[in-house]
């Protein structure tokens, strides 16, 4: 019965940094999300009754640091230095010659790997555990970002046992898929795009709060093992399978060569394979593989004489636009897309390019039939540069009045570039709809991934998120990757949601600027959903924090045919259309204080007050030994002192909103 809490901390610990090992390593998850949840929430409950024993690599430390006020320098144990480029097969050519001379004729090995494009980073572990991660910066010192870099998932915080002290270079990167995300939800708050994903990767690691760093989904990949500034192994080849072995994450996609041939064909096979990787590569680096003969070959002044990048070709060319149509995405947003007089850019064939807004089309002052500069950037969808030269019979461009896909409303808010379809049932949008649906704050249906949401779209199995409450166990089982036991699991889960209190299902509808927190506000304002469905503009600002221009993305949404249907299919399914009394004693915080300082990064202080106070718990303004919990926020001062001084556990927003969510566990 008593198993001591130390053992189960540990075992916890152990527990959770392999699961993450299994998902963001290696891709190949043996547990659910809820089930990672609830051993993650388990140890901070642990954690939390026992801060001595907290440790910075344990799994719930990721996201600790505070924000701070600018990055300190750290030098690097040895130059951390660029690589010569070879633009062509004959510079490569070069290199293996030159290579081959200096060596004295003794044959060499090389690892070809793919040339990432992100930045590099240098990350120090002590004892086996993340002590600094460092950027490259002027290759001599660089800046310290370790409370970013701890935030990437398949950075391991710990090592296995006996790894000692240990450097690990490699590449920093976003997916083109967390890429254009980020991108998208900037545009929808009115936010300038990142140009690519290094830059967007680069932009992510240098910001001064680690909590932003960690909703960007930044990756790690290694490529190089040092220890005191030296290669730890005799070989590269061996020091990436050691990497591998340490736990971190190795692009697959390598070679150890020992003929030119071979090198040529891997650059070939990777320039023409590059569109179907996840990231974007920018080439293919070229190593000599002995250290002892990379030892011999030294280093210039700006790069090493045992390596080189064998960069692909320019990626700009000229071409016409010979149309514009509209694409709409998966938040609605109205994309125009350049139809193109197809032109080779880099060994791909470009027709289409994207043109992001209305406004972007006014800044490039692009009409239809104008010769452009086209670009593949950092390997991402290829955009229009500029104009070069005014098509002879041009014709200008207009955004279409109604949605191109289901003839729905468009509508471009003030102060923002875009142009969307408010109705939430447009086929575009289905799916992006889906996935808001079940996310974990919203109705919290767990298993309802991407790829399963794909698939039920594209097969046409759903059509509106209400067709979620019709699916059965057999037509879930049938689809890919899904057995008996997953589709099982995923029926229980979308019943269970039918029970989810109202401001979930106001939130669930997804309509434009009523996120959770304004959920709330209309449920306890008009404490049913008809109501909310019925009031005017007017009516709807008399809930807390709805101005006007929420207040009309209400009534836009429910003004719509379309929206309408959905709801009374919501209705149908079971779904709480009332807003239940809580009882505000007896809550999964009852007996417990907390204090608060800080900025919090959603909560306003009052909301977080009456969250707590909703939940059975008390908000009290100074520190004591009675004191549950510090709930700590940006800039927080001197409680969190005084907390740390009284050993008074310290949690973060996400912490508080899981114990008010998960009641029983707090
Ligand atoms: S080796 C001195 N390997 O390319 C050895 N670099 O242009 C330098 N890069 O700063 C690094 N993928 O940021 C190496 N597989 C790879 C790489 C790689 C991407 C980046 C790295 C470096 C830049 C040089």
């Amino acid at each position: 019965m008593s198993r001591d809490w130390r053992d189960e901390i540990g075992e916890l610990r152990k527990e959770l940094r392999r699961h993450e090992y299994l998902y963001y390593v290696l891709d190949q998850p043996e547990i659910s999300d809820a089930e990672y949840d609830s051993l993650m929430r388990r140890l901070q409950q642990l954690e939390a009754e026992h801060p001595e024993a907290v440790t910075p690599d344990s799994p719930t430390q990721r996201v600790g640091g505070a924000p701070r006020e600018g990055f300190v320098k750290a030098p690097h144990s040895s130059a951390m230095l660029s690589l010569d480029n070879a633009l062509d097969e004959g510079e490569l050519r070069e290199f293996l010659r030159r290579v081959d001379t200096l060596l004295g004729g003794e044959p060499a090995a090389y690892v070809c790997e793919l040339k990432l494009d992100g930045l590099s980073l240098a990350v120090h572990y002590r004892d086996g555990v993340l002590a600094q991660a460092v950027t490259r910066g002027d290759g001599a010192v660089g800046e310290d970002v370790t409370a970013n870099a701890r935030t990437i998932r398949s950075l391991p915080l710990r090592l296995p046992e006996g790894a000692g002290n240990l450097e690990i270079r490699g590449e920093t990167i976003m997916t083109r898929r967390a890429f254009e995300r980020l991108n998208a939800s900037r545009d929808e708050q009115g936010l300038s795009r990142f140009a690519n994903p290094r830059n967007a990767a680069a932009g992510s690691l240098r910001v001064l709060d680690p909590t932003i760093t960690a909703s960007r989904q930044l990756d790690f990949y290694a490529y190089a093992l040092l220890a005191d500034g030296e290669p730890l192994r005799a070989t590269h080849w061996e020091a990436l399978a050691e990497l591998e072995r340490l736990g971190f994450k190795v692009n697959p996609h390598r070679r150890r060569c020992t003929q030119a041939s071979e090198i040529f064909a891997f650059c070939a096979e990777w320039e023409a394979r590059r569109e179907q990787l996840p990231y974007a590569i920018d080439g293919v680096v070229i190593k000599v593989d002995a250290i002892a003969q990379q030892r011999r070959l030294g280093w210039t002044a700006k790069a090493p004489r045992w390596a080189i990048a064998f960069k692909y070709a320019a990626r700009q060319a000229v071409t016409v636009v010979e149309t514009i149509e509209v694409q709409v995405g998966r938040t609605g947003a109205l994309t125009p897309v350049a139809h193109l007089r197809p032109v080779e850019v880099g060994g791909v064939t470009v027709s289409r390019a994207t043109l992001h807004n209305e406004d972007e089309i006014a800044r490039l002052q692009l009409q239809i039939g104008d010769e452009v500069v086209v670009e593949r950037s950092g390997d991402v969808i290829p955009k229009v540069v500029r104009v070069r030269a005014p098509g002879r019979e041009r014709r200008p461009f207009r955004m279409p009045a109604a949605c191109p896909v289901c003839g729905g409303h468009v509508r471009r808010e003030e102060d923002e570039a875009i142009w969307r379809c408010v109705n939430s049932s447009c086929p575009a949008r289905l799916k992006e709809s889906i996935l808001h649906f079940s996310a974990r704050p919203v109705m919290n249906i767990d298993g309802l991934g991407e790829a399963l949401v794909d698939q039920l779209v594209d097969r046409g199995m759903v059509h509106s998120v209400a067709d979620l409450y019709d699916l059965t166990i057999e037509q879930v089982a049938a689809l890919e990757r899904m057995g008996e036991k997953s589709a099982r699991n995923l029926i229980a889960n979308i019943d269970r949601s039918r029970a989810n209190p109202l401001p979930r299902v106001i939130s669930a509808l997804g309509i434009r600027m009523v996120g959770e927190r304004t959920a709330q506000l209309l449920a306890d304002a008009f404490g049913s959903l008809d109501a909310i469905a019925a009031a005017d503009v007017e009516e709807l600002q008399q809930a807390e924090e709805v101005g006007p221009k929420v207040a009309r993305c209400i009534r836009d949404f429910f003004d719509e045919e379309r929206n309408r249907e959905l709801v009374e299919r919501l209705r149908a399914a079971g779904l709480q259309f009332t807003q239940e009394r809580r009882a505000r004693t007896g809550g999964p915080l009852n007996g417990r204080t907390f204090v608060l300082t800080g900025t919090l990064a959603s909560l306003t202080r009052e909301e977080a007050k009456r969250r707590i106070e909703a939940a059975g718990g008390k908000v009290s303004s100074s520190v004591s030994k009675k004191t549950s919990y510090v709930v700590a926020g940006e800039e927080a001062g001197s409680k969190l002192d005084k907390a740390r001084q009284l050993g008074v556990p310290v949690i973060g927003e996400t912490e508080l909103l899981s114990m008010i969510e998960a009641p029983g566990e707090a």
